[in-house]
């Protein structure tokens, strides 16, 4: 989709060292959007500075621990600091812990929380004024673990739900300000997280990689595993114009994995 409606905007991409927050950054920057992309790990942001380089819109790389309380404070004035508006926020920076609830500890599910969902509630109080002046627009990726419960998948799945929730609960907000605020729940896209999930089958099964991708697939009944730009092509379609009377919506991208309504 090649569109004009980025051309003087500007947006803050988190999680933007990551396979699908990455993808976001250079899906957005390519339609001409100004984006602080937040991450964490220095090197990896020393990287993708250099690897993205040329886009049509500038790209800010930032490092922020997201799950220090005044982090998402940073990150606002940041970018208005940058560019002196903002339009879009995409709350993408997520890692919660897998594995059977027994072994999960409070501090376990207290971390995936603190980033996944007080990270990004953070981020919005923070962003919301800025928004409301441009009339912008918000991305929460959240997870199909949101609809589709687990049991190793307790952190998050709630997680998911809750942001889910919390989206649905600020779009009926954004209405009065005209402020849109979207939830997307990707499927298993293939970033290093599902290349642990591959990994646990490998050793159960001892095979090899190809073969455990087909039983991790075969398992999960789609066709393929979704690529993180399956799922950037989504925020930009929700940010863009096309997208302006939708408010409030969740919407899939993982190849018809959820089957529940
Ligand atoms: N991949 C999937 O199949 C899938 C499916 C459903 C939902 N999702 C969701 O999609 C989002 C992105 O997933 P992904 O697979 O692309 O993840 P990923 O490759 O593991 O990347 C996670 C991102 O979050 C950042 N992050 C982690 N801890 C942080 C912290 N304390 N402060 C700031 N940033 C932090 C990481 O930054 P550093 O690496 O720089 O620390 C990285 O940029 C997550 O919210 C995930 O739950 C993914």
């Amino acid at each position: 989709m090649q569109t004009n409606d980025f051309v003087n905007k500007v947006a803050i991409v988190t999680g933007a060292t990551g396979g699908i927050g990455e993808a976001i950054v250079a899906d957005l920057a390519a339609q001409g959007c100004a984006v602080f992309a937040v991450g964490r790990n220095a090197q990896k942001l020393a990287e993708l500075s250099q690897k993205h380089q040329g886009l049509a819109g500038p790209i800010q790389w930032v490092s922020e621990d997201l799950v220090q309380a005044q982090a998402p404070s940073r990150v606002v004035k940041g970018v208005l600091a940058w560019k002196g508006a903002l339009n879009i926020l995409v709350n993408c920076a997520g890692a919660t812990k897998r594995g059977d609830f027994e072994t999960l500890s409070d501090e376990d599910a207290l971390d995936g929380f603190q980033l996944k969902l007080h990270a990004a509630v953070r981020l919005c109080r923070e962003a919301w004024g800025p928004l409301c002046e441009t009339q912008g627009s918000i991305i929460n990726i959240g997870g199909v673990g949101a609809h589709t419960p687990s049991w190793e998948f307790t952190i998050g799945g709630p997680v998911n739900s809750a942001l889910h929730h919390f989206g649905k609960a600020l779009a009926e907000r954004g209405i009065e300000k005209n402020v849109r605020i979207n939830t997307i729940h990707p499927g298993f896209i293939e970033t290093e997280r599902l290349g642990k999930i591959i990994a646990k089958v490998q050793a159960e099964l001892d095979c090899s990689v190809d073969e455990a991708k087909e039983t991790v697939r075969n398992r999960l009944g789609v066709q393929r595993f979704g690529q993180p730009a399956d799922v950037a092509h989504m925020v930009t379609f929700l940010c863009s114009n096309k997208a302006a009377y939708i408010n409030g919506a969740a919407i899939n991208v993982d190849g018809g994995y959820t089957r529940g309504l």
